[in-house]
């Protein structure tokens, strides 16, 4: 039993990180016939987690079920920051709980991702939840299947709070086999003050260049067309390796590959450098699209942020960004509300958004994250206040989305063709270079293909088109 302690998530030290290449040999008999269901909550990381848990669940043997009354394992990968997550959490294990007690006594529930890195909710597991089997963390995915070889009858909680090491060798069943999520740096030293992930997920450390290029290559070899590289804060890459590429230079490397499309998430304004918008934008298969996070327009909020930019540094950037790289989409995440936050300062947020024209945003109302500074900031502002706020935000930012897709219309674009439409299956939807997801008609065999599109319709979420 290893239960998880905010001090030690906070504990940033000099000592190195250690790279374990895993050599893992499970027996896929194990568990032969047996089902899981995985539900993911939350970011492209716990997705791309969740790729991995899935191929250690099928290492034993497990294959994957949609229904929790069919399976013998239930795996929960939880988010700390989505709005409800806890209450989401929370209703869901009611609904196994249910399963458990009715149907089958033998359901293995196991909670593993960032909610299980939190003290509170550990607690509340340990005292509430005794039904829950396993929890697991962020630091210890690679323990799984160790975890449910050796299970003890009661409650097993095993969850690090360190700074964390690097993990290679690692197989993922990916959902995908046209575009792949490809982990460059895990971890964040950043520790915004609202923000949960330094203490989730550990001290920001780099994989090496040539396991990240080497993952890249064998995904070519494969046909993928599509390659996202992933960290918390992508720019700072390479920076706790000494010597190692920086962002700038390894984004060059993989696009040497020749993987067709490139992309990364996310970027801190802080660290982009000139360097990396020239290799963005001396690049055919760097795909102009770049998530920036702003938060805040407000100079003063930023700064109890601990953003460490100005609304006028992050509005220069944005400049730079959209002169040089043509036809860059810039889409932000945005948060309202943050403590004591004046009708003025959350004004400044909608300048700037009517300054960088968005073409969409992530937008939430500031939550308060036990362990993080900001929780402990008192607050005056009623959240009836922070709900108008967020409304008139969320409509201004559709606006803009409307607009950026209405520049599309009649343009012959090309789009990555993923699969058949959910709504429609005579349509199959891709995303343009610029990540503008579009339903396109006559191109059912087209799928995992880089083709023409003419745009015939805009709206706010998505766009229409045929293929040429
Ligand atoms: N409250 C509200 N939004 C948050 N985010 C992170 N932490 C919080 C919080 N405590 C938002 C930020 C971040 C995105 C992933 O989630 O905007 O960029
Ligand atoms: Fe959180 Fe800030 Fe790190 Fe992003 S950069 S994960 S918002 S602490």
């Amino acid at each position: 039993m290893k239960l998880p302690n905010l001090l030690d998530a906070k504990k940033r030290t000099n000592e190195e990180v250690k790279h374990i290449y895993l050599e893992d040999n499970y027996d896929s008999n194990t568990f032969k016939g047996q089902k899981y269901f995985l539900r993911t909550y939350g970011c492209q990381m716990n997705v791309h987690d969740s790729e991995e848990i899935a191929a250690r669940l099928e290492s034993l043997g497990f294959t994957s079920t949609d229904t929790i009354e069919t399976a013998d394992v239930v795996v929960l990968n939880t988010c700390a920051i989505r709005e409800n997550a806890h209450d989401k959490l929370y209703g869901f294990l009611g609904r196994c709980k249910h399963e458990k007690e009715k149907n089958n006594n033998d359901l293995i529930i196991a909670i593993c991702g960032c909610m299980a890195q939190e003290e509170n909710v550990v607690n509340e597991i340990m005292t509430k939840h005794p039904y829950v089997d396993l929890v697991f963390g962020t630091h210890n995915i690679h323990e799984l299947q160790a975890l449910l070889l050796n299970r003890k009858e009661k409650q097993n909680i095993e969850v690090y709070s360190c700074e964390g090491d690097v993990y290679e060798n690692v197989s993922y069943k990916r959902d995908s086999d046209i575009k792949a999520w490809v982990n460059i740096q895990y971890g964040c030293d950043k520790f915004c003050t609202y923000c949960i992930v330094p203490y989730t997920r550990g001290k920001q450390r780099s994989r090496s260049s040539k396991d990240i290029i080497k993952e890249v290559e064998a995904l070519v070899k494969k046909g993928y067309k599509e390659v996202t590289l992933l960290g918390q804060n992508v720019n700072a890459y390479g920076k706790d390796i000494e010597g190692e590429l920086s962002f700038a230079d390894l984004l060059l490397k993989v696009s040497d590959t020749g993987i067709p499309r490139l992309r990364f998430v996310t970027s801190h304004p802080w660290d982009f450098t000139d360097e990396m918008i020239d290799a963005i934008a001396s690049r055919e298969n760097i795909m102009p699209y770049i998530h920036l996070p702003l938060q805040s327009g407000s100079s003063r909020i930023l700064k109890l942020m601990g953003r460490r930019y100005t609304k006028e540094e992050y509005l220069d950037l944005y400049k730079k960004i959209k002169d040089k790289v043509k036809g860059c989409a810039i889409t932000t995440d945005i948060i309202v509300g943050f403590p004591n936050e004046t009708e003025e300062e959350f004004k400044e947020t909608l300048d700037v958004v009517n300054k960088c024209k968005y073409d969409s945003a992530f937008t939430f109302i500031y939550s308060p994250r036990e362990g993080t500074p900001a929780a402990k900031m008192e607050d005056k502002i009623s959240l009836e206040t922070k709900e108008q706020r967020l409304q008139e935000l969320n409509e201004l930012v559709n606006s803009y989305s409307l607009a950026a897709n209405k520049e599309y219309l009649n343009k012959t674009v090309p789009v990555l063709i993923e699969g058949i439409s959910e709504k429609d299956s005579n349509k199959v939807f891709g995303y343009t270079d610029t990540m503008k997801l579009v339903n396109v008609i006559n191109a059912q065999d087209k799928i995992g293909e880089i083709i023409d599109v003419k745009i015939t319709d805009a709206k706010s979420f998505s766009l229409d088109g045929e293929a040429i």
